[in-house]
């Protein structure tokens, strides 16, 4: 949604909050701000657009004082202009304020504060919270004390930075609803929505939970209870991420670096998780009743979860999309009942929602996510780690396939467990498992051909991507990449549903995509195709058996695999066509417009 930094120590702090806004910049890149403090008066800087023309433009470089905060916006309430992007102040213009989230009754809090006086700048909700503060030190002398009474306030979604000209030696964040992790530095403080905003100055990380605040000096910090102001024990965290995994290495984008790689965050997805997964698989085991929650390509590894499920230990999960599950499930969650939640980020409002429900409603969570320390993971039961490292193209690459690689393996594990399928066969899928890199490799190594096709396709309006069974969910991971990054529009439908309606949409040379490996559908997928065909559709198949090559315009031949596994490795030359489709058409693949990476309101 957005991302936020602080910085307090030694250095120039606006060379650290802009460098941070930099690697946050996934999470919303429509305006920037940054305001420091030198000789107790606040020093801010803000507009509309995204930092690297703003860095020249408003000499953001240039700013003075030790101690900062800093924000990257993506608008939920106020158009993204110069007033409306943070920070926000006071009357006084002595508080500033940096905000992820939504704060949902701001506008009684307004009407409140304008009654007493308070003038209001811009059109956002978070404008509110630094008046409101300003309000409540009328009343309370200490900052500290002012600060908890007027957030108490609050209803919705907050990570907060916040600086006081006059409490010269701290700044505060705040953490409800919204990701906030402290980074310990020796002599230097930092706090961001995500680590690697701060990978360069220090790995050792204290994540805030919902109702925490902390207040940090440049030597100290101390993390307390919003509610009551009692100081809470927290854990310093050494994190494994490195600055080389949180940077380009000389890729044109992070979302291409990403792609490439792939092949080694399979492997530690399959080293990481060797160790555990029995453990796991033993725990939820006797679970009949099983949900499978997520959003967006979480979502679609959640498809490839189910059909895993089906076909390797013979239990049939419901999979739902976290924001219908919340509201449509609740009445048959139960004790009874395990909830799979996958979650790159682990900081999803609605897939956080529904594992709350889940837990509400006395059932076992097990989420599967990447990032370490994230919300997901401390409210789950069970916990796997996809250990893909951090991502930060917006659209979701390398996370898709390590999570795909967990969910094999969990699969596996349990029907091992359960004995529902026969051990020889697990053993040969487990072995071409330990193969995915490789073959992840060899489907990268097409990345030229997909240049060349995606030159050939780039002036096309509209996608159709058809699988069946497990590569229904290939299918919409491929039309999901192109639509989000390309902006090219793209359907991702079965390949048995195309002729009860939308094959009234295919023309002379109308692109369908067709995910085609062999397996229990082959046949069925040929006649989809030929139907396709027929009515004038440019034919681009992928797949490993010679009989695509008569029924198509293209073929991109994949190495061939056992059918449930073909998703991990038929997504990586959609993955790239989307890429080159995107760069074609003049789009920044890292930030497509209107989206964020992390989607923390709901
Ligand atoms: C995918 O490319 C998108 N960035 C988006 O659909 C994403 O997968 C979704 O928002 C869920 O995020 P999560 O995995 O962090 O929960």
């Amino acid at each position: 949604m957005c991302g936020i930094i602080g910085y307090i120590g030694e250095r120039k702090a606006c060379n650290v909050i802009v460098d941070g806004l930099k690697r946050l910049e996934y999470r919303g890149y429509d305006s920037v701000g940054v305001v420091t403090e030198a000789d107790g008066k606040l020093h801010i800087k803000k507009g509309a657009g995204k930092i690297d023309e703003l860095k020249e433009k408003l000499s953001l470089l240039e700013m003075p004082g030790k101690r900062g905060i800093g924000h990257t916006r993506w608008a939920t309430h106020g158009i993204p202009n110069d007033v409306n992007a943070h920070p926000h102040t006071d009357c006084s213009g002595e508080i500033a304020i940096v905000h992820n989230g939504i704060i949902e009754n701001y506008l009684e809090l307004k009407e409140e504060l304008l009654q007493k006086g308070h003038k209001f700048k811009s059109d956002t909700d978070t404008e509110v919270i630094a008046h409101l503060i300003e309000d409540a030190l009328k009343d309370f002398k200490n900052f500290e004390d002012a600060l908890r009474y007027a957030l108490l306030r609050l209803k919705g979604s907050f990570a907060l930075g916040i600086i006081y000209t006059r409490d010269k030696e701290h700044l505060y964040f705040v953490r409800n609803e919204s990701p906030l992790v402290l980074g310990i530095g020796d002599g230097e403080m930092f706090a961001a929505s995500d680590i690697p905003a701060f990978l360069p100055y220090t790995n050792k990380v204290v994540f805030l939970d919902d109702g925490e605040y902390a207040v940090v000096t440049k030597n100290s910090f101390v993390v307390k209870d919003l509610k009551t102001g009692k100081i809470k024990d927290k854990k310093v965290h050494e994190i494994s991420w490195t600055l080389e995994m949180a940077e380009k290495q000389g890729f044109p984008h992070f979302m291409l670096k990403e792609i490439h790689e792939q092949p080694k965050a399979i492997k530690e997805a399959i080293y990481g998780n060797a160790e555990v997964i029995d453990q796991v698989a033993r725990e939820i085991a006797n679970y009949e009743k099983i949900f499978i929650v997520a959003m967006g390509t979480s979502y679609h590894a959640a498809i490839v979860g189910k059909y895993l499920f089906q076909r390797l230990t013979k239990k049939a999960p419901v999979v739902e999309d976290a924001s219908e599950f919340r509201y449509e499930f609740e009445d048959l969650v139960d004790e009874n009942t395990l909830v799979i939640a996958i979650t790159q980020s682990g900081e999803t409002a609605d897939t956080l929602a529904a594992i709350r429900l889940a837990k509400k409603r006395g059932a076992k969570v097990l989420s599967i996510v990447n990032v370490v320390g994230s919300m997901a993971t401390r409210i789950s039961d069970l916990v796997l780690y996809t250990h893909a490292g951090p991502e930060i193209g917006v659209a979701a690459t390398k996370t898709y396939t390590t999570q795909l690689t967990v969910l094999t393996m969990l699969a596996i594990a349990l029907a091992r467990h359960l004995k529902t399928v026969d051990e020889e066969y697990l053993r040969e899928l487990e072995a071409q498992l330990y193969e995915m890199p490789k073959y992840v490799e060899v489907a990268l190594g097409y990345e030229n051909k997909i240049k060349a096709l995606a030159e050939e396709l780039k002036e096309k309006r509209d996608f159709f991507y058809i699988g069946r069974s497990v590569s229904l969910a290939t299918a919409l991971e491929g039309a999901l990449k192109l639509k989000e990054i390309s902006y090219i529009h793209a359907e991702g439908l079965s390949a048995g549903e195309l002729k009860h309606g939308p094959l009234a949409l295919i023309e002379d040379g109308v692109p369908v995509v067709a995910v085609a490996p062999s397996g229990k559908t082959f046949d069925k997928m040929m006649s989809n195709i030929q139907e396709a065909k027929a009515r004038g559709a440019l034919i681009i198949s992928l797949g490993d058996n010679e009989e695509l090559e008569k029924v198509s315009d293209i073929v991109i031949k994949m190495p061939k695999v056992n059918e449930v596994l073909s998703p991990i490795v038929y997504i990586v030359p959609l993955q790239l066509l989307a890429y080159h489709l995107a760069v074609l058409r003049g789009n920044d693949p890292d930030k497509p417009r209107n989206l964020a990476k992390s989607v923390t309101v709901e």
